[in-house]
């Protein structure tokens, strides 16, 4: 799929845009706060609705305003749809967002926060492989917002140091629901894996071997028993401490290349050139889940990485269909539009 044309008004930094993308590689280009990632922001939102940086929507509008929109048409084969969204401050001065969505549209986006799939704390791995996870199936994000449900209300309950018969139709639910998670984590991280194999080896030039594992107490158990079981054996120590200490909440992510944990021992390169990779990886098996391939907003995807890993990525990220890329320098691209922006304005170059 494709973004044929957006318009902003009263967006971040931008008071109007009106912006025709190409329907493959497109460069933004612009010295820094110019509005590079507003315009991602904005790209991001005509699809899916929802901003990658913050959820607060009253961030969205231009300051001083009390709306903001965002309309465009969206593109896959032979169909195409008209999409707007607006945000608008409601008379209690909530924020308030507003439109219709398109089931088919899906994007990815690269930006420095990724940084963190590799060092951070396990939540930022875990949020990782729930997005993607998300992307390829829908029931996935419904499920996870349930077992958060169940998780505070059993968290709540062990607080009261309950005895096991009040625990367990609480436990039955957990693990119920955890199972299906662990699930399909584990699915999207083995198609990660394949995808990684090929991946990090293009984009670097060298023949690394990389590795993705999805890490959970449960081993290689599949069954809701064996959650139970875990559950079982920790009882004690939650009810003593509060908390429920086995489940999805608690899993993480094992990133390794050439059998080295790579969160401790990759170097600064290494582990953005992996957290590019991991993005990039999503793109075959979202598009053989949703049947569209996906758009891939990249916000200053190339920098810290040197100029050979530049021209291998670049080379991998036009086997895509739509891709944006920005940069704080010019950068060219045979066959790639390049645009150039300037305090929320937009030429091209
Ligand atoms: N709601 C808003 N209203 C008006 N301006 C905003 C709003 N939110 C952010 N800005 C401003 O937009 C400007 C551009 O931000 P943006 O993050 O898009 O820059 P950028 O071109 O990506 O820069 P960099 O190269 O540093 O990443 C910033 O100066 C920021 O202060
Ligand atoms: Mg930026």
């Amino acid at each position: 799929m494709h973004i044929g044309s957006i318009q902003l008004i009263e967006f971040r930094n931008y008071r109007t845009l009106s912006y025709t993308p190409s329907p493959r590689l497109n460069l933004l280009t612009g010295p820094n706060a110019q509005g590079k990632t507003n315009l991602l922001e904005a790209l991001a939102f005509l699809l899916v609705g929802r901003s990658f940086r913050t959820s607060r929507l009253g961030d969205l509008a231009r300051w001083g305003e009390s709306s903001a929109a965002v309309s465009g048409e969206l593109r896959r084969q032979d169909t195409s749809r008209t999409i707007r969204r607006t945000v608008r401050m409601l008379e209690d001065s909530r924020w308030q967002a507003a439109g219709e969505s398109c089931p088919w549209a899906r994007v990815i986006v690269f930006g420095w926060q990724d940084l963190s799939i590799l060092t951070g704390m396990p939540a930022a791995r875990r949020a990782f492989i729930d997005g993607v996870a998300g992307r390829i199936y829908p029931s996935h994000l419904p499920a996870l917002g349930r077992y958060r449900q169940v998780l505070a209300r059993r968290n709540l309950l062990l607080r009261t140091r309950p005895g096991e018969a009040a625990l367990a139709p609480w436990d039955e639910q957990l693990a119920a629901v955890g199972t299906e998670l662990i699930d399909r984590r584990r699915r999207a991280t083995a198609m990660l894996q394949t995808e990684l194999a090929r991946i990090y080896p293009a984009v670097s030039g060298e023949r690394h071997k990389t590795e993705i594992r999805y890490r959970t107490e449960l081993g290689e158990a599949t069954e809701p028993a064996a959650l139970l079981a875990a559950i079982a054996r920790v009882r004690r120590d939650e009810i003593r401490r509060g908390q429920s200490l086995v489940g999805p909440h608690r899993d993480d992510l094992v990133l390794e290349l050439d059998g080295i944990d790579a969160r401790v021992f990759g170097s600064r390169g290494q582990q953005r050139l992996l957290a590019l990779s991991l993005r990039l990886a999503e793109v075959l098996p979202v598009r053989e889940a949703a049947g569209t391939t996906p758009v891939l907003l990249l916000d200053d995807a190339l920098s810290e990485l040197d100029g050979t890993v530049r021209g291998h990525v670049l080379r991998e990220i036009q086997t895509a269909e739509q891709v944006f890329l920005t940069a704080p320098e010019p950068l060219r691209v045979e066959g790639a539009a390049r645009w150039d922006l300037r305090a929320g304005g937009l030429c091209a170059a």
